[in-house]
């Protein structure tokens, strides 16, 4: 089935709250358990509408009417750091593998070299997820630094936190 990305609306609040709590039980790379997260409509509205004013956007990718991936930047406020963004980026598990992120990120990126004043993009992945940090180093970003055993998991095991980032307009590998 062909996946169609296009920008999110505060219309489709509801189907990301149910996407979200789906992958939050599905992978064990992000920062919230699947618990932790429980957002009306309205808070999903709202952080939306906020999003976009911040300077921020948010990218859903759909087979048909399903959502299957998803990916918000956020882009500081101060003045002093308001050349630089961060991101967040998910696939449903059944629709890994087959270049979904990769295209949310081409869009992302080509998004982000459009942006006024904007020059840089970061991003925080755990130690442990390869496939991440392979897709992010196939597009160009560069580790930056390491919070070590930062994440904890129920088991007791630990993973680092790597922040990475690119630069986007002195970048070619894009
Ligand atoms: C990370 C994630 C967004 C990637 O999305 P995806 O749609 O599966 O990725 P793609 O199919 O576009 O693959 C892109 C690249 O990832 C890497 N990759 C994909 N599948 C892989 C696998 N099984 N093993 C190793 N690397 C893999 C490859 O570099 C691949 O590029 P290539 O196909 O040109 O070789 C997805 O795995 C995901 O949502 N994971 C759970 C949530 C998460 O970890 N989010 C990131 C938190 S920082």
């Amino acid at each position: 089935m062909r996946t169609m990305i296009r920008f999110a609306t505060q219309a489709d609040a509801f189907k990301m709250t149910r996407y979200i709590k789906k992958i939050l039980g599905e992978t064990p790379y992000m920062i919230s358990e699947a618990g932790e997260y429980r957002p009306s409509i309205e808070d999903e509205e709202y952080w939306i509408k906020q999003t976009y004013q911040d300077g921020g956007m948010i990218l859903l990718a759909f087979a048909g009417r399903s959502l299957i991936g998803m990916l918000s930047v956020n882009r500081h406020k101060r003045n002093r750091r308001s050349h630089v963004c961060s991101f967040g980026i998910s696939v449903k598990n059944s629709f890994q593998g087959h270049g979904i992120g990769k295209e949310l990120m081409r869009r992302m990126i080509e998004w982000c070299k459009a942006e006024q004043g904007l020059e840089k993009i970061t991003l925080e992945v755990f130690s442990n997820n390869d496939k991440a940090i392979r897709l992010y180093e196939a597009l160009g970003f560069k580790e930056e630094g390491r919070m070590c055993r930062e994440i904890r998991y129920a088991d007791g095991e630990y993973a680092d936190m790597i922040t990475m980032a690119l630069f986007i307009h002195n970048d070619e590998s894009t």
